[in-house]
């Protein structure tokens, strides 16, 4: 099976090994205390600090706290802003495990439509679906959106934190994808919170799943003291705190320039099976339709007419697994839609090209009849 479901890549070596063993060394003086620290490491909440003033958005350890991944910042948001039946906006399509994350809250997701292509955010759209619903949170992956790679630009940056506090909404930006730029003359853009003004609320999140490797499950908020306060109390009911080991390998990292060494290993990993799966989808299914982004993990992909349900159902037969446009989705939309991650390169991503070729042929000519079968896992 080519597994094209999550958008996620091998650990960049020497670098894991080198952060655990540097962790390991710096573990002796926590191993005395009782090692619950439901806002994070201290040591890790200043570095992460550090790094958010460093890119012009001063922030105290105060302002910080280390979550299980995005997914566990995501959970305690929704456990503070979003009870049962509150409105939550989101971007359609939007990243998958997130949506169903907030529909198991309870939440009401209010969809909003991203422009076509990589224009990303139509904030006509935007400021009218929040005057409307005032949504109690809006949620926004404004660089390298996944799935479809757009990048906001500062213009739509700045609009979306208007839109969002005039219409009293807190506005949370996921930059779990922000620092896989593909382009070395892409200029990026200010972070969504450098736009905030004194009334809005911004809470940001950001992960070492995508920069550096999912299986740490290292993420992080950045708001102010008074939610992050707050959170922490929101998050004590789940899981406690995060790992103190994987929480000093990361700090290991981001001290010791090792998280930049390791994220340039990423870009071009990245970089080199984006270009290897443009190329063998362009080949081998002419007429499906997609663009290129300048950064992220994922190509979203007009599939030419053909259920992307049933290519992925289909797929699974054919030994390609990938993730239909609808989990992407709310109510159903984006069936004409796959998601495909730029997590194979050379020969494999050829390979999946022609296994996904081949389901298109099996679902166009009738013979791919059944349901998705529903993978957990889309990442
Ligand atoms: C936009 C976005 N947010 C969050 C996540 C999940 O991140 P984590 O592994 O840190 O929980 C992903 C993973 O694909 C993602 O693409």
């Amino acid at each position: 099976m080519i597994d094209l479901g999550c958008a996620a890549l091998p650990a960049p070596e020497p670098w894991l090994t080198r952060s655990v063993q540097g962790a390991l060394e710096a573990l002796p003086p926590y191993a005395h205390t009782h090692g619950d620290y439901p806002a994070g490491l201290p040591a890790l909440r200043e570095m992460l600090a550090e790094r958010y003033t460093a890119r012009g958005i001063p922030t105290m350890p105060e302002q910080i706290m280390v979550t299980t991944g995005a997914m566990g910042a995501i959970d305690a948001i929704c456990h503070l802003f979003a009870g049962r039946g509150e409105r939550i906006a989101v971007e359609s399509p939007s990243y998958a495990n997130i949506l169903q994350l907030m529909r198991e809250a309870g939440a009401r997701l209010v969809p909003v439509a991203m422009a076509e292509g990589l224009a990303g955010w139509d904030m006509d759209r935007w400021r009218q679906v929040l005057r409307d619903a005032a949504p109690r949170l809006a949620y926004v992956v404004a660089d390298f959106h996944n799935p479809t790679g757009a990048l906001a630009g500062e213009d739509q940056r700045r609009q979306l934190v208007d839109a969002a506090r005039s219409a009293g909404t807190v506005l949370v930006v996921d930059e779990t994808m922000s620092e896989l730029s593909l382009e070395p003359d892409l200029a990026m853009p200010r972070p969504v919170c450098g736009f905030r003004t004194r009334r809005s609320t911004v809470i940001t999140i950001g992960s070492a799943s995508k920069a550096f490797w999912a299986g740490m499950r290292i993420g992080w908020v950045r708001a102010a003291p008074d939610v992050i306060r707050s959170l922490v109390a929101a998050r004590a009911y789940a899981d406690l705190g995060t790992p103190v080991l994987e929480q000093l390998a990361v700090n290991w990292l981001l001290n010791t320039g090792g998280w930049e060494a390791a994220v340039d290993v990423r870009r071009q990993q990245a970089r080199e099976n984006r270009d290897a799966l443009v190329a063998a989808v362009r080949r081998e299914l002419p007429g499906w339709e997609f663009e290129v982004p300048r950064g992220g993990l994922t190509l979203w992909v007009r599939t030419g007419g053909l259920s992307g349900s049933r290519l992925a159902e289909v797929g699974e037969r054919v030994g390609v697994r990938v993730p239909s446009g609808p989990r992407f989705g709310v109510d159903g939309a984006f069936e004409g839609y796959v998601r495909l991650p730029f997590t194979v390169s050379g020969a494999v991503a050829e390979e999946a090209a022609v296994r996904l070729a081949a389901a298109a042929r099996l679902v166009d000519t009738g013979a791919g009849a059944g349901a998705e079968v529903a993978h957990p896992f889309v990442a």
